[in-house]
């Protein structure tokens, strides 16, 4: 029995164990004046539903990162300053320009995101002018790469940024070359407010466990871009709509599922349950169906948007006993394929907002940092002898 031998309590995925303190948002469920159980989230100790009323996507991000609502001299500040640094070196164009076109976006940002960091020189951390001034550049460049290589793999070159036009509608005008719609800019912006932070969930996690190892910020974000990336975490949402082209039509939903359930009884249906939300819905995915249905109103229907209802309403049936709801992925895919935004765009659009919730915990993390080293349990054996190659068997 060796000192490696004492065993701690294992829980899977470290579900339930506390990674880190922060005071950066809060995830929950409560019960309103009306007896029902609903979703909390909050920013800052900000409801949720607040800021995607009242704030934009600049603010909030100042709020997440630097702990309170800005005041006008320093939102103003805060928003000049990104909006002056969205252009891209061209070094940067050249290396995309090198992406296959047929590479995921997700790929594409994670990279290109890896590479900012060459150049802006390391610094000791926590330098507080490093530390600002990276977290100006990765808001402000993020959105501008993911543009240009969805320009660049259809073939054209990327357009400059437009220093007239805020942050969601400059992200839509880069991504489509035209300028977007007042309203789709409005709701974009939302949907960046409700993307923009969630506790430690995985991506999170990985930003403050490279945090952790003083790495530069332009690492940090490149982690989570990839952790965002898995179908379980960020790549959701666009599994959500594959799963809806998928079954295609109202009438094949029940068939559907029964198929899957059929097949796997625990398949998992994108777009559905969540590790905080038990048993309610997902109070972002309630927001973001609002938004859907504005825009249908404004630049017609949707069929897919039947198919979702249907499927909400049998999976309810099927699962909801279980406490199984939509989840924040489940009604963002239906809001960007109305914008116009190709399918495998929608993880690096979160990527974008969510950049901000890591930069938070980036910062966080700098102030008490200890780096992370948790422990293992060893399964295998002990002592074994070495055995020459010619006397391995098959
Ligand atoms: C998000 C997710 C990973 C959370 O998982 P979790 O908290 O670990 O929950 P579990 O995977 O332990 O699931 C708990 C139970 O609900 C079931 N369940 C969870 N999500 C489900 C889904 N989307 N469809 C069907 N069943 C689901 C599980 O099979 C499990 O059933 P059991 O208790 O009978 O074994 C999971 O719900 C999921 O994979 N969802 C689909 C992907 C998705 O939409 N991700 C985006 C999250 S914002």
């Amino acid at each position: 029995m060796t000192e490696g031998d004492r065993k701690p309590e294992y829980r899977p995925g470290l579900e339930g164990v506390p990674a880190a303190k922060s005071s950066i948002s809060y995830v929950g469920i409560q019960t309103n004046d009306l007896g029902e159980r609903e979703g909390v989230l909050e920013y800052r100790s900000i409801p949720i539903q607040a800021l995607a009323e009242h704030s934009n996507f600049v603010e909030t991000a100042f709020l997440l990162i630097w702990g309170r609502l800005p005041t006008h001299a320093e939102l103003d500040k805060f928003s000049t300053e990104i909006y002056s640094h969205r252009r891209i070196k061209y070094r940067i164009k050249d290396m995309m320009k090198c992406f296959p076109e047929t590479g995921h976006p997700m790929d594409a940002l994670q990279a290109s995101a890896a590479a900012l960091g060459l150049f802006y020189s390391r610094h000791t951390l926590p330098n507080p002018e490093y530390v600002g001034q990276a977290i100006i550049r990765l808001l402000a460049k993020i959105p501008t790469m993911v543009a240009a290589f969805q320009l660049m793999r259809k073939g054209n070159d990327p357009v400059m940024p437009r220093d007239d036009l805020d942050y969601a509608a400059n992200f839509l005008y880069m991504l489509t070359e035209k300028e977007p719609d007042p309203i789709v800019a409005k709701v974009m912006d939302v949907c960046l407010i409700l993307h923009a932070e969630h506790t430690m969930n995985a991506s999170t996690f990985s930003a403050r466990v490279t945090a952790s190892t003083l790495a530069d910020p332009y690492t940090v974000i490149a982690s989570s871009v990839g952790t965002l990336a898995g179908p379980l975490h960020g790549g959701a949402n666009e599994e959500t709509l594959l799963m809806l082209e998928k079954i295609g039509t109202v009438a094949n939903v029940r068939p559907y599922v029964e198929q899957c359930l059929k097949l796997d009884p625990k398949h998992k249906f994108m777009g559905f349950g969540h590790r905080v939300y038990k048993g309610v819905k997902d109070p972002r995915a309630i927001i973001l169906q609002n938004l859907a249905e504005q825009l249908f109103q404004k630049f017609g229907y949707d069929p897919y948007y039947d198919i979702a209802l249907e499927l909400e309403r049998v999976l309810e049936e099927y699962l909801g006993g279980r406490g199984i709801y939509p989840n924040v992925d489940y009604y963002s895919g239906l809001v960007y394929r109305k914008m116009g935004i190709p399918t495998d765009l929608f993880t690096p659009v979160f990527a974008i907002a969510r950049v901000a919730g890591w930069l938070a915990h980036w910062n966080e993390q700098l102030q008490e940092n200890r780096i992370f080293r948790p422990t293992q349990i060893y399964t295998g054996s002990h002592q074994q002898p070495y055995i020459a190659i010619d006397n391995r068997h098959e």
